[in-house]
């Protein structure tokens, strides 16, 4: 599958184990595999669902069926995109299935390293990362705390004239940080507004890492940020009532009901042992987690947009229990009599060792009555993951971890549940899909048919009776939608279209220093028309597999609400603005080489590009070739991080308390030289080097030894019996 370089092989030949491995390390390694990846924050953008951060696991499979786990710590600093024209199923490669770029220069910036948890706010042209842990160093400074992070995509709002793609730094306001894990977020493209919920933070509201674990004190703050300048976010930090207690890891789902739609946050747990890996939960804090933590999901917390007043509302029917964690997205009935929020998987807080679930319940609204769905396995459960519901009736699960690091998740780390029929497809394909249809199971509880009508419109009574009111105002702005996308045989002609317009763009970029202004304008007269006519044509094709009309309709084809996965809406402006604006940037990013070197793009940020290529992310104008990275080899004096391994799980036999938990991937912090990429892919070498220079000659090199070390930390059981990676 994956060659390697004859350096690469030599270097793995040196970097013999020691340690005595059962996994004969002659063997050849014949395939690299995604494990498990969980704490990461996704988003979509029109057709590309962004994966950022979190603990990737990647599984390093040997010929004679043995599996090594590698976590090389995302050093380089990649961020992971998945076109949704991409088919796949259980059995694909997703290596190749997801692509990758360097975030913003890579390790060449300081701006852009891995954080675990927090939240990518998106309203479908940019997203920005906000909050989370960094797995710290002391070797890269980390950004400073008032400092976040945006990706440009499609431009809109006012006409920059040298805009094109890319990242860009922002100031945070004055008195508000990055200081903040664990919250529950919500993006809502139609709003251009994305949310924060509570969450965790170090006591001191200071600075605090993945390791060090100081982030063990709720937040009682609900962050938001206004995207509808682009380029250009407000920011706000507001105090939640003393009713909204805090919580850790909820879900908070935006939901178009009233002016400008309301937040629901559902479950999420207080004194997460996650945070308390070091030490356990003591008894009162076990005892305070039973008592308040299934309250959260019993009765939710309410939140209206517009009036920024929050409300409690009891929820009644079959009512999931404690949950953290897990994820969420929005489904919406056409005529909008409900709007049916399903949830997916978690763990409960509480016990680090245990299975999380794999089971998808039902909020439904307004009538506020929950419905277990779906019964899951105890072997394809997962938690960390994030949902996106990428096409009216499906919902993609990214990432997540079962039980521990060295388990990899069944399927696949990307699956595909299906929300009309309550079951995980076996693929994902983008020609294949439907409008969203009511379950029976649901509107057997609420009255109606699959495609709405629902009877029960309102709860058995109205905690608190304002709330009503809220219910009873329509939402009304356009919520747009990017299906149907384009499937394999569609791709081919656009694929052709594409290849002339990027080439069309590069020959005026050229032209440009040679020939001057007339022929730019040529270039840009040529290139709008021919993005016209290609925008006409591909608008009417996409009325042909549903009603557009309708889609575009506010409840119509399940708009959905942005969940953590803002789905697949876009910015309140319809679909004809959102294009023309489009023309717009075409016309004025007609060459970013060109306005790179000119040095004063607002938005670009060449300090940190140093020798890599301007980190851009694939939108429809700047896929070219297929390189996806354009980060040249880095030397080891560059990535002066170690990369995470196992070993980590030895050190804490040699001293070092680290648990692995519900963030269980172990990660290392030693500072050892390495690594290149190359690294990744043979890690060994890089262990090798560690574990040398870590005097730690002992070296795990399997799932059952990572068992066997860790069932010698204090926390015995963790592993024990899942030593079963090559089994
Ligand atoms: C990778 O290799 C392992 C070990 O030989 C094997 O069990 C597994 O099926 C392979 N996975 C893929 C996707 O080829
Ligand atoms: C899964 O996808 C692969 C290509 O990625 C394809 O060869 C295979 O037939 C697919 N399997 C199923 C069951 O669809
Ligand atoms: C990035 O993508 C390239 C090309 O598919 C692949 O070879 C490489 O392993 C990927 N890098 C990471 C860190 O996943
Ligand atoms: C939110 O505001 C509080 C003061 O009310 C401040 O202490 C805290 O640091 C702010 N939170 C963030 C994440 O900026
Ligand atoms: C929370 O973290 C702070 C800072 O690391 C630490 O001093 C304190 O003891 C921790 N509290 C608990 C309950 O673990
Ligand atoms: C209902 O909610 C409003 C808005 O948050 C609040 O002002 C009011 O006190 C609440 N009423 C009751 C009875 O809780
Ligand atoms: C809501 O639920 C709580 C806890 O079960 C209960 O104490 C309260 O009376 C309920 N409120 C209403 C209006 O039913
Ligand atoms: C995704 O892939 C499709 C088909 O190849 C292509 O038309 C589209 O432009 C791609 N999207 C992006 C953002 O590159
Ligand atoms: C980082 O520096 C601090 C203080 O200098 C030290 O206590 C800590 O152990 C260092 N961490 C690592 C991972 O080297």
């Amino acid at each position: 599958m994956r060659s390697f370089s004859g350096l690469a092989w030599a270097m793995l030949a040196v970097a013999v184990d020691r340690a005595a491995a059962a996994c004969n390390t002659w063997e050849k390694q014949i395939n690299l595999t995604m494990c498990n990846w969980q704490g990461l924050r996704v988003n979509v953008l029109h057709d590309t669902v962004f994966l950022d951060g979190g603990l990737l696991w990647l599984m390093k499979g040997y010929e004679d069926g043995c599996g090594s786990p590698i976590n090389d710590g995302n050093y380089q600093g990649y961020i992971y995109y998945l076109n949704l024209s991409t088919p796949f199923n259980a059995s694909s490669d997703f290596m190749t299935v997801l692509n990758n770029k360097t975030v913003a220069g890579g390790v060449a910036s300081n701006l852009a390293p891995n954080y675990v948890d927090g939240f990518m706010f998106s309203n479908d042209d940019e997203f920005y990362l906000y909050g989370g842990m960094l797995r710290a160093t002391n070797v890269t400074d980390p950004p400073a705390d008032d400092t976040v992070l945006g990706y440009e995509a499609y431009q809109y709002g006012s006409d920059a004239s040298f805009w094109a793609p890319g990242w860009h730094a922002e100031d945070l306001p004055s008195g508000m940080t990055r200081y903040i894990t664990n919250g529950a977020g919500a993006s809502a493209p139609s709003e251009n507004l994305g949310f924060y919920f509570s969450g965790m933070r170090a006591p001191d509201w200071g600075s605090f890492d993945y390791i060090g674990l100081q982030s063990n004190t709720t937040a009682n703050t609900l962050i938001s940020v206004d995207m509808s300048e682009m380029g250009d976010s407000k920011w706000a930090n507001d105090t939640l009532p003393d009713y909204i207690l805090g919580r850790s890891k909820a879900e908070l789902v935006w939901v178009p009901v009233a002016e400008s739609g309301i937040l629901v946050a559902i479950g999420g747990v207080v004194d997460p042992v996650e945070f308390f890996r070091r030490t356990k939960l003591d008894d009162s804090q076990i005892a305070n987690s039973k008592n308040i933590s299934p309250t959260f999901m019993e009765t939710v917390s309410v939140y209206d947009v517009k009036s920024q007043a929050w409300y409690l509302q009891n929820t009644t029917g079959d009512i999931p229990p404690q949950l953290t964690q897990f994820c969420s997205v929005l489904a919406s009935a056409s005529d909008g009599s409900s709007h049916n929020i399903y949830i997916y998987g978690g763990y409960d807080g509480l016990d680090y060792n245990g299975n999380p679930s794999d089971d998808v319940y039902i909020l439904s609204l307004p009538s506020f009555k929950w419905v277990k769905a779906y019964k899951g396995t105890s072997t394809h459960s997962r938690s960390g993951h994030r949902c996106i519901k990428i096409y009216p009736d499906q919902m993609l699960v990214f990432g997540g971890q079962h039980v521990d690091t060295s388990h990899c998740l069944e399927d696949g780390v990307i699956v595909n549940f299906n929300l009309n029929s309550l079951k995980f497809q076996e693929q994902y394909d983008p020609s294949q899909w439907a409008e969203y249809q009511v379950p029976k199971i649901l509107t057997d509880q609420i009255g109606g048919d699959s495609s709405g009508g629902a009877t029960i419109t309102a709860p058995s009574s109205w905690t608190n009776s304002s709330l009503e009111g809220v219910f009873d105002i329509k939402y009304t702005k356009t919520i747009a939608t990017y299906w149907p996308y384009d499937s394999t045989s569609a791709a081919e002609s656009n694929t052709k279209g594409h290849g002339l317009a990027t080439w069309a763009k590069a020959v005026i970029g050229v032209l440009c220093g040679v020939f001057g202004l007339a022929l730019i304008i040529a270039g840009i007269w040529f290139y709008r028309r021919r993005r016209r006519q290609r925008q006409e044509s591909k608008s009417q094709t996409t009325e042909d597999p549903g009603n557009m009309e309708e889609r575009k309709l506010m409840y119509a084809g399940g708009p959905t609400s942005p969940r953590p996965g803002p789905v697949s809406n876009s910015t309140g402006a319809d679909t004809g603005v959102t294009h023309s604006t489009v023309q717009d940037s075409i016309g004025t990013s007609v060459s970013p080489r060109t306005v790179e070197s000119g040095g004063d793009a607002v938005y670009e940020m060449h300090a940190f590009y140093l020798d890599s290529s301007p980190a851009e992310l694939p939108t429809q104008y700047n896929i070219t070739s297929s390189t996806p990275n354009t980060s040249p080899p880095l030397s080891p004096l560059r990535s002066p991080d170690s990369p995470v391994s196992l070993q980590s799980i030895a050190e804490s036999d040699s001293g070092q308390p680290y648990q692995p938990g519900h963030y269980r991937s172990p990660s290392s912090l030693s500072n050892v030289p390495s690594v290149s990429i190359d690294d990744v892919v043979t890690g060994r070498t890089s262990y090798f080097q560690e574990s040398f220079e870590n005097g730690n000659l002992q070296r795990p090199r399997h799932g059952s030894e990572i068992s066997e070390a860790s069932a010698s930390s204090d926390d015995r059981g963790r592993f024990s019996g899942h030593d079963t990676i090559h089994e």
